[in-house]
């Protein structure tokens, strides 16, 4: 993607009305999406990267349930990308991913590009586990990455990374 359009999007990320956690979040889940669509040549990447800004954008001031963030972040992605001269022809693939990112409701991620931003998605919380503690409890934190590890559509080298930190994180800790 150009440029303008990456500029467009980052700073309409950065100006959402989401906590401190979120930014963060959202800027692993990008960084880590991009890194795993190396493996997949085919995979569109301004589709990923595009939806990896937008993804969480469903979490604003206005009362949204947390198991509808995804379908919020939809409504609010599509004409915003209309507006920035995304390319069209591209959009409907943005928004499968945004809408399918909350994996434990339908709709499930049924392309490469949208298993890439679940599978990121799911590995920003191993790489950030100790953010993720900030947030929610140590008991919840684990149920949560042990549910990311075993979601059916995490691409295999999404799985291998996540085992890999797991087995690093402190027996303690678990
Ligand atoms: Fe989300
Ligand atoms: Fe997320």
């Amino acid at each position: 993607m150009n440029e303008q359009t990456r500029d467009d999007i980052t700073q309409f990320v950065k100006i959402q009305p989401s906590s401190e956690w979120n930014l963060r979040h959202v800027e692993v889940v990008v960084e880590t999406a991009l890194e795993l669509s190396q493996h997949y040549p085919d995979a569109d990447r301004d589709v990923i990267e595009a939806a990896a800004w937008l993804h969480d954008v469903g979490h604003n001031k206005k009362p949204v349930k947390e198991n509808e963030h995804h379908l919020r972040a939809k409504e609010i992605a599509e004409p915003f990308l209309i507006r920035v001269s995304f390319p069209r022809e591209k959009i409907p693939a943005v928004l499968h991913c945004v809408e399918s990112h909350r994996t434990r409701k339908p709709p499930n991620p049924s392309t490469i590009e949208a298993k890439i931003v679940a599978s990121a998605d799911n590995l920003s919380h191993f790489k950030d586990f100790q953010w993720l503690l900030r947030v929610i409890s140590r008991e919840k934190a684990l149920a949560k990455l042990e549910r990311n590890l075993n979601a059916p559509f995490m691409i295999p080298e999404a799985k291998q990374q996540a085992e890999e930190i797991l087995e690093q994180i402190d027996p303690s800790e678990r």
